[in-house]
């Protein structure tokens, strides 16, 4: 894959592939154009630009497009591969990309300068910003936002994809985990010094920049040289105006602010329509980004994303999620050395909540020791709730197959199921407790964590009457039986492109 694309380029390719449908008639951003983007979500539908949101006919900000990477065949075309690449091809090439850096070089300028506006002339509600759901607590300006910071210690910058709120026209309220997201540890360190936290919220750009976003990127690696590595050529960076940090030259809008950790500047957030497909939690006051400076494009696009899986309707980040969080728990377990993956499988539905492991089964304990690998790693924060453990013979994408294993390969009472209770994870998960969702109590939220072994456990004692296996054969044809009735299958009276 080479050279990054701006939004625009984006869109245009998408328009070509008839990826992309244009919403001309009007629509409001209060709950119409959420529901709108829900409905095309269920019908499997193009990416959507609306050029015609209620009461931004004229100004600032004008169109908003959403919905880019909420499709296999989009996601497949933005990492650079063909539509039918199978989930192994494509979560090792992504897997092996992220360990590889090209560093971003510095240039003067870029079109995002086009525009700059500072002080009183700031207002977050002259763009298009959606309330994505009638219950969510205001209009979320960060959905697909890619947020940049720097360790103030390594001088390292981070860029991760975090919810926020507009909460007044020069302040953004947001959902700010001090645990495990690297803006978080970031945002501790500066507040040890006493300091705000300056970020960059971008918006709009090349997709490989919230793809990269929204994954767990090693702590301390960059994710603009990962970015870097995926298209071949180094991210072109200019200054903020008002602070320390680097953006791409040619996204839509930056939004530069600083967060202070002094309780009395926070502000009220949520709640928001979460990945989990359920209302987040109880609106509370938290942390804000006060704005010092936007910067945009001429006629900037506004990029945004519902968020949300359901069944029947997924997200981009559930999308994301099939790709990013197999591949980065691919790479937990081969950095703990566990031999025999064969394949690592998270569905949209789940946005890798839910996690299958297919290996070529090698000792009795190697499914703990993958779940143990996996719980204990910073990135499993919100991910990997359920983790459920296959053989080679059973593939892993197919849930009939999964199925079949749950039902004939796991007996709960002989270590087919082991809870991890009252380890770290997610405050988002509707069926966790608030109680265990207490951040200022617990640090962190709680989670009680599950392996289903459905691998064949080799504590069963071998038998001579079934080839000394320790499970009775399937009841799978002999090849030698198959071979012989599909030869004659024409003469049972069936026809041949049945077989
Ligand atoms: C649309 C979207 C919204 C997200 N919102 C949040 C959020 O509000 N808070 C959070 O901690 N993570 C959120 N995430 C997940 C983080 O982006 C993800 O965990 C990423 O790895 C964080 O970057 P980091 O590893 O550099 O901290 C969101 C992801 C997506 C795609």
């Amino acid at each position: 894959m080479t050279g990054f694309l701006d939004l625009r380029q984006t869109i245009q390719r998408l328009e070509e592939a008839g990826e992309l449908h244009r919403i001309s008639a009007e629509v409001d951003w209060d709950r119409e154009l959420g529901a709108v983007t829900r409905k095309a979500l269920e019908q499997k539908g193009p990416a959507l630009l609306f050029e015609a949101i209620k009461g931004y006919r004229t100004g600032r900000c004008m169109r908003l497009v959403t919905s880019i990477l909420a499709s296999e065949a989009r996601l497949r075309q933005v990492l650079g591969f063909p539509k039918n690449a199978s989930n192994k091809d494509l979560v090792r090439h992504v897997l092996e990309t992220n360990r590889k850096a090209i560093p971003p070089v510095q240039v003067d300028t870029g079109p995002v300068k086009q525009n700059i506006v500072t002080g009183e002339k700031i207002d977050l509600f002259e763009f298009p910003v959606p309330r994505w759901h009638p219950l969510e607590g205001g209009r979320y300006i960060n959905t697909f936002a890619s947020i940049v910071t720097r360790d103030p210690d390594t001088g390292v910058m981070n860029v991760g994809v975090y919810r926020g709120m507009i909460s007044t026209k020069k302040s953004i309220s947001v959902l700010l985990v001090k645990g495990g997201q690297h803006w978080g540890r970031h945002f501790q360190k500066y507040a040890d010094r006493g300091q705000p936290m300056p970020v960059a919220c971008v918006i709009g750009w090349d997709p490989m920049m919230d793809f990269i976003a929204g994954s767990p990127i090693a702590p301390g690696m960059c994710e603009y040289d990962v970015m870097g590595a995926y298209r071949g050529e180094p991210v072109q960076l200019i200054k903020c105006e008002t602070s320390d940090l680097e953006v791409p030259a040619s996204p839509e809008i930056v939004i530069e602010g600083f967060i202070s950790a002094d309780p009395s500047t926070f502000e009220m957030e949520g709640p928001f329509g979460e990945a989990t497909g359920h209302i987040s939690d109880i609106p509370a006051l938290r942390p804000a980004i006060q704005v010092s400076c936007v910067t945009h494009r001429d006629n900037p696009i506004f990029r945004g994303t519902l968020e949300g899986t359901l069944p029947g309707s997924t997200s981009e980040n559930g999308f994301m999620a099939t790709i990013q969080r197999s591949a980065s728990a691919w790479n937990i377990l081969e950095g703990a050395g566990i031999p025999g993956i064969v394949d690592v499988v998270c569905t949209p539905i789940t946005v890798g909540v839910n996690i299958v492991v297919q290996i070529r089964k090698a000792y009795q304990g190697q499914p703990k020791q993958i779940a143990a690998a996996l719980w204990g790693n910073s990135a499993s924060q919100y991910k990997y709730k359920n983790v459920i453990v296959v053989e080679e013979e059973i593939d892993p994408t197919s849930w009939e197959q999964i199925d079949w294993a749950l039902a004939f390969r796991v007996n709960a009472g002989e270590g087919g199921i082991t809870v991890f209770p009252g380890i770290f994870g997610s405050v988002l998960d509707p069926s966790t407790p608030l109680r265990d969702r207490d951040v200022d109590q617990l640090g962190c939220a709680q989670w009680n964590r599950v392996l289903i072994d459905a691998t064949r456990n080799w504590t069963f004692e071998r038998r001579k009457e079934w080839n000394d296996e320790r499970f009775p054969p399937t009841v799978r044809l002999d090849p030698l039986d198959e071979a012989r009735v599909l030869a004659r299958w024409d003469e049972f009276g069936f026809p041949k492109s049945n077989q």
